[in-house]
Parts: structure tokens; sequence; C-alpha cells
């Protein structure tokens, strides 16, 4: 999982509008992608906009869901063409019209594909899904079609959209902020972290192996005690 910070810090830095940093962002997304895909990753999330991002002002959430259909439309031929399954974890209702347009058909043509998993989360909250996943499973306890002392760590995450790739290994923050800021709390458990100094349109394939390979080097030990 990838939390793509520092867009707007890279525009700022140049002199430049927030909106351009988001379009150097969109950039760097389909460079990721695309080494991620070759790498033979088998799931990808990228944290693309939170549910806290929608009280942003209003031309910048603009021009992001902007970037975001143009972003769906330019790449749908080689998601498609490289069997990647993209699907979208959050509060999806919340986005515009236009985006829903371009994203549904994707995520249903896509469907069956089996290479890579690309999970978008927009109006994505880590809190918010688990609050969400609980609320189901209290209608259905109150229901009467679940009984309350079946409900285990692993009942509760198998409701949570964002691990239906199962959980994250490795978690990357671009940007320099040493924080989760909501991103797949529930299955962040036990994952890697990485919290790089480069911020995301700046962030190159090289950075991405640097990253992997210092995962590589590190002994998960999941509570228990080494080898
Ligand atoms: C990440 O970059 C993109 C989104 C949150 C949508 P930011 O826009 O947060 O960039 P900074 O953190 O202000 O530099
Ligand atoms: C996290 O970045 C959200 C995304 C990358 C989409 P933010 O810039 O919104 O997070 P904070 O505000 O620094 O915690
Ligand atoms: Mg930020």
């Amino acid at each position: 999982g990838i939390i793509m910070d520092g867009n707007g810090r890279w525009a700022e830095l140049r002199g430049e509008r927030r909106e351009a940093g988001h379009k150097a962002g969109s950039a760097a997304v389909r460079r990721i992608v695309r080494a991620c895909r070759r790498l033979g990753l088998e799931a990808l999330t990228l944290y693309a906009f939170s549910e806290q991002n929608w009280s942003r002002p209003s031309g910048e959430v603009e021009a992001l869901m902007g970037l975001l259909t143009e972003f769906l439309v330019s790449e749908r031929g080689e998601i498609l063409e490289n069997d990647i399954r993209l699907v979208a974890i959050g509060d999806l209702s919340r986005l515009p019209e236009a985006v829903r347009e371009v994203l549904d058909p994707l995520r249903k043509a896509s469907s069956e594909n089996q290479k890579m998993t690309l999970a978008l989360a927009l109006s994505y909250g880590g809190r918010e899904e688990i609050a969400a996943a609980a609320r189901e499973l209290a209608i259905e306890a109150a229901a009467g079609r679940l009984d309350p002392a079946t409900i285990t760590v692993d009942t509760l995450g198998a409701r949570l959209p964002s691990l239906s790739v199962g959980d994250p290994d490795l978690i990357i923050r671009t940007g320099g902020e040493f924080r989760i800021s909501n991103f797949l709390l529930y299955g962040a458990a036990y994952a890697e972290l990485a919290f790089l100094d480069r911020l995301w349109p700046d962030f190159t394939e090289e950075d991405l192996f640097a990253a992997i390979a210092s995962y590589q080097r590190r002994e998960r030990r999941f509570g228990l005690v080494g080898k």
C-alpha cells in the first residue's frame, strides 16, 4: 500500500498551484503502477483521496476528481491489456457522477483479471471502514441472523473491503510525514512501514525498489520470537 503524499509541497516548492502537484502526482501513479505490475506484485493499494480530504478547498477537490477521471480514461486500455483488476475502496457514493461513469465500467470490465489487483482508496477512511463493518454486523445480530459471540478478528476483517486482497505486507508513505492518516488501519496491524522523504511526484521506480529491498531484509515476527 502507498500513502501518496507531498503533491502540494512539490508544487509550492516550484511556486506553482497545488493542482500542478496533483497533476505531476498522477504521472507518478502511472509510473509506479507499471513498475509494480512488472515486478509481479499481487496487489497494490493506493491512497488517492481520503474521507477527510473532502474538507479541502472545493477547487482542489474538483481538480483531484478531474485528474482521477482522466487517469481512469487514459489508463483503461493498459489496465485491461495487462490483466489488472481495478477495484475501489471507500465511500464511493460521495464521488461525482463523472468519476463513477468511468470507474464503474472499468471495475466491471476488469473484474476477472488475474495478474494484479490495483485498489484505489477513494473517499476512504480506515476508521470509517471499520465503523461500517461494525454497523453491518450489528444489523445482522439485531435481526437474529448472526450470533454476536461468533464475531472474531477474522470475521470482522472479512467485512473490510480493503482486506479482500489480504493484509498489506508493506505500507510506504512518501512526503516525509510519520503517520498513517487513517489508511488501512485494521490491516496495518503487522504491516512493515516505510516512511520516505521523497515527495510523491518525485517518487521513482528506484525508490520503490529500494523500499521493497528494505522490506525483504526485515524479520517479521508477528509477536513471536526471532528464528
Ligand atoms: C497527497 O498530496 C495527495 C492527496 C492527499 C490527495 P497532498 O496534497 O497532501 O500534498 P501535501 O502533503 O500538501 O504536500
Ligand atoms: C493522506 O495524506 C491522504 C492521501 C495521501 C490521499 P494527507 O495529506 O491528507 O494527510 P495528512 O493531512 O498529512 O495527515
Ligand atoms: Mg499531505
